[in-house]
């Protein structure tokens, strides 16, 4: 591809993952504060790094022991690179370990959760970071003996070195997680050291990635067409917003309707983007398509594969009769460039393991074998990066904040066989928990929020009449990331207004149950 790399002309700091489960955590915070970060592999030859010309690297956390026979180890070569580095965790103690006369051993006492940091040197790195601060804490070996050159800033009960640094060099060790939300003086200490010690300008904002992005995309593409799939989530949003600002007419949005969406959203998206935004869409309706493929088919993961199947033909049929195109637009997004480097080494064996489960195959997918070539402008951004950029090129809140929804849509959310009976009960009473969960300002607070339908009927009594009809479940969850969650404590009157409102509204369903299982051990989704 032939874009200029965003490290190129602005101040830039690198994180090298050691497998913690908090190095993109590390890079969104220093992102936070405007300052552009990359996390890459502990493995990544020095001359690869020089390349970026970070001003500061900061060693991530890691599961293993740095005695451990195969401990990952980053070159040695980091430390005459004559730039700030911060050790975290795993980072200080590779760092003592490194370093001449430093020393690592299993501590006294494993340490997980809040410790009160006692604050003895509170020059540069600890300034404004208050004697007695929350931090979280998560090790069992510790560092016994410093480096040499090094003085220790911190202490905490059971570390008698919480925090170390050699001020002539610019490095810097803590043992304890700054990154984590539960550090209440970990936005301090970085800033600290990010602003005032690597000495980086707040140069990372929307408005310069989209200016930089909308460049990128002129000289890579010039006067070729681009073709784009929107479903309406946040990604693919943005991604046309972009795409339409460098462009113009040189871009075409094709939306597949399978026929899963909610109620009246494929009208909404397609009117939202051609009558407001002025950006065209080819609105595919193919829901006769898709019913028909997946007709009678009740094994979840076959009417998942059936979908899939069917919308990457639908999307080669459309896009050979719209195009021809030179390039595809996708929505790819940074956790997804980095997941590769998301590994840890097993200390009994040396194998790489991956740490990351990897997330939802996302059945809206395309095939690898694409004729295309890729735009991804997206491809530096974290999700909460692509909402801000989101919101600076003009998108709705509405997207901006929309609740994730799968590929397959309702498709999965009416177990078992599917046909357009169903899609319209299910639509109905979705439309209902929709509504009122808005009206309740709980939107935000929540996940997800969706309606279920059984395939079986239960009895029911309405009037005078006996009903015989289908029961619904209430989905309505909390989460940080999708991979875990727990079902969420709503008001008993807000149950109690959509149960009602779905039974005398919605012919079909007699009954309203909610689920309150967590994940792990359920899944969000049913199917
Ligand atoms: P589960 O059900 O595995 O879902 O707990 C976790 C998150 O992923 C979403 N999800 C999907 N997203 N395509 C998607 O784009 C899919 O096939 C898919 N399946 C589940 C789900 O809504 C939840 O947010």
């Amino acid at each position: 591809m032939v874009t200029t790399p965003f490290h190129a002309n602005r101040p830039m700091l690198v994180i090298l993952d050691f497998g913690s489960q908090y190095s993109e955590l590390i890079a969104r915070r220093v992102r936070e504060l405007q300052v552009y970060s990359e996390v890459l592999s502990y493995r990544t030859p020095i001359a690869e790094i020089r390349e970026r010309n970070p001003q500061g690297i900061i060693l991530s956390g890691g599961p293993n022991s740095v005695y451990d026979r195969h401990a990952p180890h980053s070159d040695p070569a980091l430390w005459d690179l004559g730039i700030p580095v911060l050790g975290v965790c795993y980072g200080m103690q590779l760092m003592a370990q490194q370093l001449a006369g430093g020393l690592v051993e299993p501590a006294l006492k494993r340490e997980y959760g809040r410790a009160s940091l006692r604050v003895d040197n509170s020059t540069d790195l600890l300034k404004d970071v208050a004697d007695g601060t929350t931090m979280w804490m998560s090790h069992g070996d510790a560092v016994t003996r410093l480096p040499k050159g090094f003085v220790k800033l911190a202490h905490t009960e059971n570390s008698p070195c919480a925090a170390m640094a050699d001020h002539e060099r610019h490095f810097y060790g803590v043992q304890f997680h700054p990154e984590v939300v539960h550090s209440v003086g970990g936005m301090a200490l970085l800033i600290n050291f990010v602003r005032n010690i690597c000495r980086c300008e707040p140069t990372w904002t929307p408005e310069s990635f989209i200016e930089e992005s909308i460049a990128d995309v002129r000289a890579q593409v010039g006067t070729k067409r681009v073709l784009l799939a929107l479903s309406g989530g946040v990604d693919s949003s943005t991604l046309a917003f972009l795409l339409h600002r460098a462009i113009g007419d040189q871009l075409t949005c094709m939306f597949i309707d399978q026929g899963f969406m909610r109620k009246e959203e494929p009208e909404r998206l397609v009117k939202l983007f051609r009558d407001q935004f002025h950006i065209p869409v080819v609105h595919v309706q193919a829901t006769e398509r898709f019913l028909e493929r997946i007709k009678d088919v009740s094994d979840p993961e076959e009417k998942r594969k059936r979908i899939g199947h069917e919308f990457i033909q639908v999307f080669e049929e459309e896009s050979s009769r719209l195009g021809p195109f030179d390039y595809l637009a996708q929505g790819t997004l940074y956790p997804e460039v980095i997941e590769s480097s998301g590994e840890n080494i097993d200390p009994a064996t040396g194998e790489r393991v991956a740490v990351r489960i990897k997330s939802h195959h996302n059945v809206g997918g395309l095939p690898k074998n694409l004729r295309f070539k890729l735009v991804e402008p997206l491809r530096r951004l974290f999700k909460d990066e692509v909402r801000k950029v989101g919101r600076v090129l003009g998108l709705p809140e509405e997207i901006v904040n929309r609740h994730p929804f799968p590929g397959p849509g309702l498709a999965i959310r009416i177990l078992g066989a599917v046909d357009y009976e169903k899609l319209t009960i299910l639509r109905d009473a979705d439309m209902i928990v929709r509504q009122e969960i808005n009206a309740s300002g709980l939107y935000h607070s929540l996940w997800q929020a969706f309606a279920v339908l059984l395939p079986v009927k239960t009895v029911g009594v309405m009037g005078d009449q006996r009903t015989y009809a289908y029961p619904v479940i209430l989905r309505l969850v909390t989460s940080e990331d999708g991979m875990t969650a727990d079902w969420a404590r709503m008001p008993y009157e807000l149950l109690e207004r959509i149960a009602t409102r779905i039974i005398n509204e919605v012919t079909g369903i007699n009954r309203v149950a909610l689920d309150i299982t967590s994940k792990p051990p359920g899944t969000i989704e049913w199917e």
